[in-house]
């Protein structure tokens, strides 16, 4: 009995060990891998998405015109949305109209930019991803008067 238990202990103990350090390595990757996508992946408002609003949306959704009662030209603005309620839903973009319009089809009667070229594929990904993840401004508050 005794010589089978003596051997037991430090067996376990380094099985215990094992683990650890494999739990602690698995978590380090977790983590690592977690903030390098957060770093690559996450959209910077006023570097990304502000350049294709001042380009395509204000000049309708601005100082000169407010469409829809829609201003796009400060963070107040494009969360307060236009006349048929909020524009953006942070985490949701099927449900926020500023990433849905500029998504449809070209021939849709409904897409933004209501006139000129529609957004090419990088600038819609950008509204997408923007929005999926959580439609933050950063230190972004605006331009317009
Ligand atoms: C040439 C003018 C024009 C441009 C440019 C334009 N829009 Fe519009 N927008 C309109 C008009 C007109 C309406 C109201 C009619 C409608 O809802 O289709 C509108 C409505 C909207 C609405 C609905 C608001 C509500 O409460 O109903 C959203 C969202 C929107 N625009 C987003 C955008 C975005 C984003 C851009 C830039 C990518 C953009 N628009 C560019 C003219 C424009």
């Amino acid at each position: 009995m005794t010589w089978t238990m003596r051997p037991a202990p430090p067996t376990s103990s380094r099985a215990v060990l094992a683990l650890a350090v494999a739990a602690v390595a698995a978590l380090a990757v977790v983590a690592g891998t977690g903030r390098g996508a957060r770093a690559q992946g996450s959209v910077e408002f006023e570097r990304e998405v502000w350049p294709i609003l001042q380009a395509k949306c204000v000049t309708c959704h601005g100082p000169e015109d407010q469409f829809s009662n829609l201003r796009l030209d400060s963070k107040e603005r494009i969360l307060r949305g236009g006349k048929n309620g909020k524009i953006v839903v942070p985490g949701d973009p099927a449900k926020s109209p500023m990433y849905v319009r500029v998504s449809l089809p070209s021939d849709d009667l409904d897409i933004m930019p209501a006139e000129g070229e529609p957004l090419n594929a990088a600038q819609v990904d950008i509204l997408r991803r923007w929005v999926a993840e959580g439609a933050e401004f950063g230190s972004w508050t605006g331009v317009g008067g």
